[in-house]
């Protein structure tokens, strides 16, 4: 089969790629490179590319943007793909109010350019599309939690695994990114409701592993690991450091595409991230940094937190476990910072300096 992989450099695209080729597809990766245009050479996702063209057979690279209608058009005319893994975006929550119109236009109109070739060209493929917790912008928020000595955590009981979605989308901070991804997130379900394809959206919440080009503003845990093994400081934003994340790791992501792809569905929207099993205050991130690497983090506290940002955030999978019971995760937090860590020490060893 020939899978169509967008952001094919990024974390999430590049895993898809490698992942779904060992398998035996054919791989189109498409990538402009954008991430470093977004946040600077940090952001530069050549590395990987370079990786993939010297490691993934049957792979091809196409340097398109998505928000050129026309090439993407073209590029679903010259070929018949089995699936769409729609992965390449602006991906941060504070940069998207300095770019407003380049969020936009690649995140809410670059997946319309997708899906209506999609529709044109090859209406049968499954499309998955990467959407994000930032969805339900800040009303995770409002539900009352409990103060720890290290995090945060839900004081009711029937939050225990998490949220699911039934969360309300709207009538929330979203920050504009978070917008952006509503607007694309609900066209995807109208092109599976409407127009019957099977397309998904995977609601994110923090996807992590060692091929994230992290930077301060994207990426957290690639971004601490790396400040901290770099010897450089990391600052928290806000809430005290007790702020929870879920963490998974990019191989369990792109599995559940796998599955979805296996048995698709048309319409479908599903939370996905580390869940109970898998999930860290940024206090607790440094203690398993700490304890990894044998060295103490420099760290500064900002009290101002950033807008719109999660105090609690937990993704409760059950609606995605019940349709794909044989998917379950295979790495939690602890192995991911074990593997950032041991990565981080290999480099700095190939690389002095
Ligand atoms: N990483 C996370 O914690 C997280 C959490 C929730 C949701 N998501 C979502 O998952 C998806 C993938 O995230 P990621 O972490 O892999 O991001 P990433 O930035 O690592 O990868 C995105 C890729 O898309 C490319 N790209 C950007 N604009 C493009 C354009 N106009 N045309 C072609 N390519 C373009 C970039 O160059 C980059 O390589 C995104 O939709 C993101 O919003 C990520």
């Amino acid at each position: 089969m020939e899978i169509l992989v967008t952001g094919s450099s990024g974390l999430i695209g590049s895993e898809a790629v490698e992942y779904f080729a060992r398998r035996g597809s054919r791989i189109h990766g498409l990538d402009n490179n954008m991430r470093a245009d977004f946040f600077g050479p940090q952001g530069d996702t050549t590395w990987r590319l370079k990786q993939l063209v010297e490691k993934v057979k049957g792979f091809t690279h196409h340097a398109l943007d998505i928000r050129d209608r026309a090439a993407i058009l073209d590029l679903f005319s010259r070929h018949r793909f089995g699936a769409v893994i729609h992965c390449a975006a602006q991906p941060s929550h504070d940069l998207a109010k300095d770019r407003p119109f380049d969020d936009f236009d690649v995140n809410a109109v670059g997946t319309l350019n997708l899906l209506e070739a999609a529709r044109q060209r090859c209406p049968d493929a499954p499309f998955v599309f990467m959407s994000t917790n930032k969805v339900y912008g800040d009303a995770p928020n409002e539900m009352a939690l409990v103060e720890l000595p290290k995090r945060w955590d839900y004081a009711d009981q029937t939050l225990h695994e998490g949220i699911d979605e039934t969360m309300r989308i709207d009538r929330s901070k979203h920050s504009l990114f978070g917008a952006s991804k509503v607007a694309a997130d609900v066209i995807v379900q109208e092109y599976g409701r409407y127009f019957g394809m099977a397309t998904a959206c995977f609601r994110g919440g923090c996807l992590t592993g060692p091929n994230h080009s992290g930077v301060e503003l994207h990426g957290f845990l690639s971004f601490l690991v790396k400040t901290a093994m770099r010897g450089k400081t990391f600052t928290i934003f806000g809430y005290k450091g007790k702020q929870v994340r879920d963490q998974i790791h990019s191989v369990d992501v792109v599995r559940a595409f796998e599955a979805f792809i296996e048995a698709p569905r048309a319409g479908e929207v599903y939370n996905l991230g580390g869940g109970r099993e898998s999930n860290a205050s940024i206090l607790e991130c440094f203690d398993m940094i700490e304890a990894a690497a044998g060295r103490k983090i420099d760290w500064r506290y900002d009290e101002r937190n950033r807008e719109g940002d999660h105090i609690c955030y937990i993704s409760n999978m059950a609606k995605f476990r019940a349709h794909y019971p044989k998917w379950s995760l295979t790495r939690r937090v602890g192995d991911i910072v074990e593997e950032m860590v041991r990565l981080e020490q290999s480099n700095s060893v190939a690389v002095p300096g």
